[in-house]
């Protein structure tokens, strides 16, 4: 459509209809029988039925066959036929799940990433979708907050390469293309810094580090084209981002130039109610439609009151176009009002879904994101050797995450599953040993609390089993982990061990058998001290999807060489969260030559994060040598070239990611001890040696600087090059 015909339509548009393409309500709504909705929840929400027949877009409903119906029905009902939008959070896959977002974030591979994005695009516009509520850009520092496994980490350059792969994954070229569905960026913005790890809390930053630090990854976004973004629940600065109009107008609408769509989180704006910032819910639909909040998700703030605020002169009318001709242009840039169905295809829907080749990239891409990060040798394993798989992963489905619901866990494959495609039966065995939690832990899931009775005596006999196979067997992989809902929205942690039913059975094993590989499944950073005391070898595969049992096989029997990469530190023990390498300098740093007792430190534990951000054991050996600068002058127009040599210098083919930091020596404002700026991916032969070259650039050293202008400093600065963020040596310029 011209965009001349969507200015028409919108001032044919009653003030009725138009605020009715702003509201968007749960799927489930339409599924059902119709009366049950107008007379429970619809009335409960305090909806008409004209706005459940009438509203712009609803989420979390699929399939080609039901969003063609419903796009039928509702097509034929609305008065100017103006197609409806169909959202959902698709999250790290459609139907084949790739892994979840952080374990993506360790492959420190985000082309990899866009193909996996854009293949959850192909099967979720197969299914009648349009646009999926990812990626979840949210920088994160909090191992306590269940949502780190939404997000790819806790460094700004590292979520925005892949903030912008995932979008161009989602969108290609041109939302009208076949398999492809518009991306909404969020939670915009500070999600990830919600206070004590606790899902929902108050964020309070500086202006400066949410600049510098939380800023990045949604811009990178946008800057990629996103066509949505959400607002977040929290408060920033004492305002809930959903009504707050310096954070949207301002900074979304002007200094990043978004045009796009802007949804409220799940009743977002109605929770400014309970934040006791807005006084009522006529109020609260003010404030939101002031900073710019298009489309109100999941409750009847916009739908039950803006009309009579328009006409009681409390709020323009023009406010209300511009959100509405927003929303129309995003339905004419997906092609809706020539193929109101987009992709939606019954016959597209079955051959795409869970096809070999998506299987097939779920698999690199779950192989690509462990991290293995202890190894005295025993891995990859040696399949001569008498093998038993010991703990409650060995043979357990629920892999996929808490945040893909849309996927089936029938669907994945299990570790004992792929291993039996491998290990010979006679020398492999297989036992859960105990169940994932055990009574200590309750855990609340979508349909109600999640919890699988099991009594004393046959927990003491999965034991007993367990312990007795472990004995009998030369090499015992234990696969361990945190159960799936204890990661994701609203389950945050104030512990970060793993349930103690695991921890005993994982210390009955050990002491019986000293030659215990583990392999962990986690949506965060854990405690592991004593699993890394005790175990010979911990790989961690995090929810690795759909394929995972697979992937795991292939990296324990050495098929696949780990090369993943800590994209959140693992702290020492949850006392040090947040705990994230890019800290500020301290005037008291924890270094020799200060006095020993006034230093930045702990009396009880060390500084450093037992596993930092970027580290990551291979298979094979390599050595970086020291950083090479082709100058060690730079103007604000130049460059410098930083090149190291990387050699593999094992026995194996490997991947080293090998990372550029960049500190800047003297500044205005105090700055990070060190910044990522580049990494790239470099796989070697044995012996085989590469060079791997970046260039600086002015424009990689700027900052927000004293006086609140971005740009960067004059002085020396320092290029560290090596394979995690724990290293220190490095080269010096000066930028004049
Ligand atoms: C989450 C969002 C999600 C939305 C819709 C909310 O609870 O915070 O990330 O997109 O629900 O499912």
């Amino acid at each position: 459509m011209e965009k001349r015909d969507l200015e028409q339509l919108l001032k044919e548009m009653s003030l009725k209809e138009k605020v009715d393409q702003m509201l968007q309500l749960s799927g489930a709504f339409y599924l059902g029988d119709e009366n049950n909705v107008l007379t429970g929840p619809a009335r409960d929400m305090g909806l008409e039925k004209e706005d459940l027949e009438m509203a712009g877009s609803i989420l979390g409903a699929a399939g080609a066959k039901t969003l063609m119906r419903l796009q039928d029905d509702y097509m034929k009902k609305q008065p100017h036929h103006i197609p409806m939008l169909f959202m959902m959070d698709v999250i790290h896959g459609m139907k084949t799940i790739f892994p979840m977002p952080l374990a993506q974030g360790a492959t420190f591979d985000p082309d990899l990433s866009k193909e996996c994005a854009h293949a959850a695009a192909r099967e979720a516009s197969a299914m009648g979708l349009h646009v999926t509520f990812s990626p979840m850009v949210d920088l994160v520092r909090d191992a306590r907050w269940g949502r780190v496994m939404e997000s790819t980490g806790e460094d700004p350059y590292l979520n925005s390469c892949f903030a912008k792969a995932m979008v161009e994954g989602f969108q290609g070229e041109d939302l009208k293309e076949e398999g492809r569905v518009a991306s909404c960026i969020k939670h915009f913005a500070g999600y990830g810094a919600a206070q004590a790890g606790r899902d929902y809390n108050t964020v309070e930053l500086s202006e400066h580090t949410f600049r510098e630090f939380y800023l990045p990854a949604y811009r990178a976004g946008i800057d990629a084209g996103a066509a949505m973004v959400m607002t977040s629940f929290n408060t920033v600065n004492g305002i809930p981002a959903s009504t707050n109009q310096w954070l949207m107008r301002d900074i979304l609408r002007r200094e990043m130039g978004f045009d796009g769509v802007l949804i409220s989180d799940f009743s977002a704006i109605l929770e400014t109610v309970a934040h006791r910032s807005s006084a009522d819910e006529s109020e609260a639909a003010v404030k939101a439609l002031e900073a710019g909040v298009d489309i109100d998700m999941m409750t009847s703030v916009y739908a039950a009151n803006l009309c009579r605020l328009v006409e009681e002169g409390k709020v323009e009318e023009s406010l209300i176009d511009e959100a509405v001709t927003r929303i129309l242009e995003l339905k004419n840039k997906l092609g809706l009002f020539e193929n109101p169905y987009k992709d939606a295809d019954p016959e597209k829907e079955k051959k795409l879904i869970l096809c070999k080749e998506y299987r097939d990239l779920a698999r690199k891409a779950a192989a690509e994101s462990f991290v293995l990060l202890k190894n005295d040798g025993i891995l990859p394993l040696d399949l001569q050797k008498k093998i038993a798989f010991v703990g409650p992963y060995t043979e357990n489905q629920e892999i996929k995450s808490s945040w893909s619901f849309t996927g089936d866990e029938k669907d994945c494959v299990t570790i004992k599953s792929a291993a039996r495609e491998v290990f010979d039966a006679k020398r492999t065995s297989y036992h859960n040993g105990c169940p994932v939690i055990g009574k200590d832990v309750e855990l609340i899931g979508f349909t109600g609390t999640e919890k699988k009775e099991i009594s004393e005596q046959e927990l003491q006999m999965m034991e007993e089993e367990a312990v007795l196979l472990a004995k009998e067997a030369d090499f015992v992989v234990m696969p361990l982990g945190e159960h799936y809902l204890q990661s994701g929205e609203a389950s945050s942690r104030a512990m970060l061990d793993l349930p103690e039913v695991q921890m005993e059975l994982f210390r009955k094993v050990t002491a019986v058998n000293p030659n215990v590989v583990v392999v962990l499944f986690s949506g965060r950073p854990l405690d592991l001290r004593e699993i890394s005391a005790k175990a010979r070898a911990v790989l961690t595969v995090w929810f690795p999807g759909t394929e995972g049992g697979h992937a795991i096989v292939d990296v324990l029997t050495g098929k696949t060489n780990p090369s993943g990469k800590l994209p959140m530190s693992f702290p020492y023990c949850v006392g040090q969260v947040p705990v994230h390498y890019n800290e500020y300098s301290t005037g008291r740093p924890n270094l020799p030559g200060m006095k020993e007792k006034f230093r930045s430190k702990y009396l009880d534990i060390p500084n450093a994060p037992l596993y930092p951000f970027g580290y990551g054991l291979s298979y094979t050996s390599f050595v970086i040598s020291p950083v090479a600068l082709d100058q060690d002058q730079m103007t604000k127009e130049g460059s410098i070239t930083a090149r190291v040599t990387v050699k593999n210098t094992g026995n194996c083919a490997g991947t080293e990611v090998v990372q550029l930091y960049v500190r800047d020596d003297f500044s205005s404002v105090v700055r990070p001890v060190k910044e990522l700026k580049g990494f790239e991916r470099v796989t070697l032969m044995p012996g085989e040696e590469k060079e791997a070259v970046f260039v600086i650039k002015e424009e990689m050293l700027r900052f927000f600087r004293e006086d609140g202008s971005y740009g960067s400093e004059e002085g020396t600065f320092t290029v560290m090059i090596g394979n995690s963020s724990a290293v220190s040596e490095g080269a010096v310029f000066t930028l004049a």
